[in-house]
Order: structure tokens, then sequence, then C-alpha cells
């Protein structure tokens, strides 16, 4: 029996202003799945854990069953023998790209069992069906990063178009995810359909300018580009003290600040790891005087993507 054991990261989606078009992979934190091909057709998920009995072992029901089901399908396998065990080591449900991470992780780690039949690319439709049963709609914002590493625009959903941008090398990321529960499938039904013409303006120039600051290694231009007038008035309404959040973020050196993917995690791009940890620390301190604990997490942008732990 062939085994692997593979790591995913984490992401962080829309990177504020970009709303399901742009993403990226972090270090830390991210999921680990171990895979096993056996001689008895179908998909068991054998064991789940770090998710306090949230996940379903149905691999009908689980993002990774329901990915590596399309796969086997797509390669005309579909009598593949697959175990999956996933171990959650982040938070579910908290904007980091959670279900993507085991998503990926779990296609990652069949396809190198399969001899790699697929590049990363054609994977991405796959890890897409994970989401669509996850959220309801198969955005690729996260789980595009994910499974390439690095800075990611999607510059079309039909056809699928991904682009990977360059990024300044110093760019770190503070993440901290206060603890309060917001699902992505509610997340996504609170925004409103239509968008005015002169808000549109606004949104597409920064995010043009938060592109082009990326491409010319422009820290100052991607800070004032990372604005979201359509999204984040709505959702930023669930995180706990998000204005004086904000307000701590940039008091403390970051470059920007903002929701990541649906919340209720928030961000800032800072220029060094020690900023990154003074605005995570900060952020956490008035996080707990609110009554609410968070987590952190200080990283550099992944540019690995998936990587096998064990083989
Ligand atoms: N672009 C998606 C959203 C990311 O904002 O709903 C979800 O993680």
């Amino acid at each position: 029996m062939e085994t692997i054991r593979v790591f995913a990261p984490a992401t962080v989606a829309n990177v504020v202003c970009g709303y399901d078009v742009l993403g990226f992979a972090v270090n830390e934190p991210g999921d680990e799945v171990i895979l096993r091909l056996t001689d008895k057709p179908g998909i068991r998920i054998t064991k789940i854990t770090g998710d306090n009995g949230k996940l379903p072992l149905d691999p009908q029901r689980n993002t990774v069953g329901v990915s590596v089901y399309h796969y086997l399908n797509g390669i005309d396998k579909p009598d593949t023998g697959v175990e999956i065990e996933l171990h959650k080591k982040m938070p579910i449900g908290s904007g980091l790209g959670s279900s993507s991470a085991s998503t990926v992780a779990g296609l990652f780690a069949l396809n190198e069992l399969m001899g790699r039949k697929l590049s990363s690319c054609q994977l991405l439709p796959y890890a897409m069906k994970g989401e669509e049963m996850a959220c309801g709609t198969g955005h690729a914002d996260n789980v595009a990063p994910a499974l390439m590493g690095g800075f990611v625009l999607i510059r079309s959903y039909d056809p699928l178009d991904v682009i990977r941008l360059p990024y300044p090398s110093d760019l770190h990321c503070a993440i901290v995810f206060p603890d309060v529960d917001v699902p992505t499938k509610d997340a996504r039904r609170m925004i409103r359909s239509k968008v005015l013409l002169k808000d549109a303006v606004t949104q597409w120039g920064n995010i043009a300018g938060l592109v082009s600051g990326l491409c010319m290694h422009d820290v100052e231009l991607i800070g004032r580009s990372m604005k979201d007038i359509i999204v984040e008035p709505t959702r930023s309404i669930l995180i706990p003290g998000f204005e004086t959040l904000r307000r701590i973020a940039h008091d403390n050196g970051a470059v920007s600040f903002g929701i990541s993917g649906s919340g209720p995690s928030v961000f800032s791009f800072t220029r060094d790891k020690q900023t990154s940890t003074r605005i995570t620390n900060a952020l956490q301190e008035h996080l707990k005087s609110l009554g609410v604990k968070s987590l952190s997490f200080v990283s550099e942008i992944n540019a690995e993507g998936p990587k096998v732990l064990d083989q």
C-alpha cells in the first residue's frame, strides 16, 4: 500500500479589494493529509483530527472526499481505492481558507501517488468542486494560491484563467483570527449583488493599483490600493472592534489592513517580521480587552504551495 503525507498552506483570499479574484498563500497555518491507495475500490475518510468533531467523515459531504471523487472520475480511474486521514492544523471558518487547505492537501497527495498525472493548473477545477460544496460557489481565490503557492490573480472564471503574480520579497503578513463564528456561506449571502458604477470605478482602480504595486515591488502603492468600498463595509460588522483594529494596525506600522477572505480573520502587510509581530500582539491585546479570544500568525508569502512531508 502506497502512503503519502502532504501539507497545504492557509491562504488570504480577496486581499481586501479583489473579491474572488486575488489571493496568496502563507507559510502557516495549514493542514495535513495522509493518503493511502488501497486494493478496495472507493473513497474512505478514516480519521479527522483537530476539527472538534465538526467535519463529516462521509466522503460525499467532505470537501476532500468530493474533490478526490471528481479527480478520479476526471482521470478515468473511478474504481481506485483511497483512504484519507485529515489532520486539521488551523481553525475552521476563520477566513484563512481552511477547507481549501484540506482539499488541496488531499488532491495534491493523490495526484503524487497517481504519478503526477495532472499539473497544478489542471488540479484547480477539482479543488474548486470542494469549495462549491463548502460555500455554495466554486470560487478559486483560496484554492488557487493553496495549490500554486505565491500570489494569484483569477483573471477569469469562464474560461478559467489564473495568473501567478510577482511580489516584493520582503512582504510579510500579520494575521489575527478573532474567535467568532463567520461561516463563508453566510458571509457571501450578506453582500449586495448590485454595485454602483462610481463604486466600481473606485474598486477597479484599487485592484489595478494593487496588481501594479505587486509587479513594480512598490510597497507604498500596494498599501494605498488596498481599500474595499464594496464588500468590507458589510462584512466588517461581524468583526468585533474592526475600525479600532484597523487604527491599531496602522499605528503599529502596517502597510495595509483588511479582512482575510470572508473573515473573521484580519491581516496586515508589513515590510518585516518584527512589525508583523508587534501588530499581532497589539491586535490580540485589544481583542482580549473586548473579551474575544484570538490566534495569530506571522508569515512571509508562501511561494511553494503544497509539499510532501513523508512518502
Ligand atoms: N472570495 C471568497 C469570499 C473567499 O470572500 O467569500 C472565501 O474564503
